[in-house]
């Protein structure tokens, strides 16, 4: 799939539910917490057949998101059924890391293999044939993590994370967002951290997603001036042009150091739509061809009134001729919906 401006659509990003167990303040509105009813929520058999069409397509990487994913009740009889889907070649998932080290039945015998007792569910996840999880972690700071994500369950995340690393994920990023008077203090903890466990850590630029306040003077800080604290204390970062992840983020290497950061400048990089390679489906069966447009196509209806695969193939080739050239959070862009809907 290809749209106007010569995206090449390969990657579809797939949220599987509105609620979540954390409140972050610049995903969710504070005063909002009522969830889609389930019966506007995709059923599994809806969300698999929509990415094996959009597999059919030409889509080889989806990334299982939400609100936060795990909370989905059998969400691991989901993630079962996405390896057989044809073209996929990059199955992730985004988490807050707080569930991972939830305990899951296991599965079904295979015939090769004698189940194990039990299993974490990052170890579910990794037996359905996920390669890459991406984990939140703004701060290493208790009280401020309880304060930006609304709980008190930074151990939670941290323990979340080391499961996925004992469950041997070949990729694991940590994704932070970057807030003024929140965490730009504490970057370099994170760099140490994600050191410690050789995992990719990635700063995230604030957007407007959910709400406009989330975005002010105040609390935006710009990932050039997030860099600057950074060398402040590790000198000057080397750029890794050549270096991607399949996404937008530029990469650097830490001065001395075998470890990589990467930076996510969504609002202030003017060249971040180029490369962009993504669709999105929000859990309620709309199809979005940009994070940053109020556009989105509501592919739930055709579906549920018995269209066909072809009709529904259609369907995704009509949403990426309406891709954006780039999204609108610098100029127009009203929120209309919670990030949490959308899927981050
Ligand atoms: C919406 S969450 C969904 C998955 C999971 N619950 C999590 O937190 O990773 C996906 C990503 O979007 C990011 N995010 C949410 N709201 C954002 C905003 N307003 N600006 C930038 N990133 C945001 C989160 O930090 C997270 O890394
Ligand atoms: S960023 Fe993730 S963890 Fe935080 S409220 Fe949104 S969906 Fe939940």
């Amino acid at each position: 799939m290809e749209d106007r401006f010569g995206h090449r659509i390969s990657y579809l990003r797939v949220s599987i539910t509105d609620r979540c167990n954390e409140r972050c303040t610049y995903c969710m509105p504070q005063e909002l917490q009522e969830w889609l009813p389930r019966h506007d929520i995709l059923t599994f058999e809806e969300t698999i057949r929509l990415i094996r069409i959009a597999s059919d397509l030409g889509v080889t990487k989806i990334r299982l998101t939400g609100g936060e994913p795990l909370t989905r009740r059998d969400v691991i009889k989901l993630f079962r059924q996405l390896p057989g889907l044809t073209n996929l070649r990059d199955i992730g998932l985004s988490t807050n890391g707080t569930l991972l080290t939830r305990e899951v039945e296991p599965g079904p015998p295979d015939g090769r293999t004698r189940p194990a007792a039990s299993l974490t569910m990052a170890q579910a996840v990794r037996a359905c044939g996920f390669n890459s999880v991406n984990i939140s972690l703004d701060t290493l700071d208790r009280e401020e993590y309880a304060r930006v994500t609304g709980r008190d369950l930074l151990p939670d995340a941290i323990a979340g994370i080391d499961a996925a690393i004992a469950a041997g994920f070949p990729q694991i990023k940590i994704n932070c967002v970057l807030i003024r008077g929140r965490n730009q203090e504490n970057l370099n903890q994170l760099i140490d951290f994600a050191a410690e466990r050789s995992l990719l850590l990635r700063f995230i630029e604030l957007m407007p997603v959910s709400t406009t306040e989330v975005l002010s003077e105040t609390n935006f800080l710009p990932v050039a001036e997030a860099r600057r604290a950074i060398e402040a204390k590790f000198g000057a970062l080397i750029p890794q042009p050549e270096f991607k992840t399949n996404g937008p983020a530029s990469y650097y290497q830490i001065p001395g150091r075998n470890q990589r950061i990467g930076f996510i400048g969504a609002m202030t990089n003017l060249h971040f739509c180029e490369s962009c390679n993504k669709l999105r489906l929000t859990c309620d069966g709309k199809l979005r061809p940009c994070l940053g447009s109020y556009l989105e196509f509501d592919i739930m209806k055709p579906l549920r009134d018995g269209a066909s695969d072809d009709e529904l193939r259609q369907f995704f080739l009509d949403v990426v001729e309406r891709k954006p050239e780039q999204h609108d959070f610098r100029t127009t862009y009203q929120p209309g919906r919670k990030m949490v809907a959308i899927g981050g």
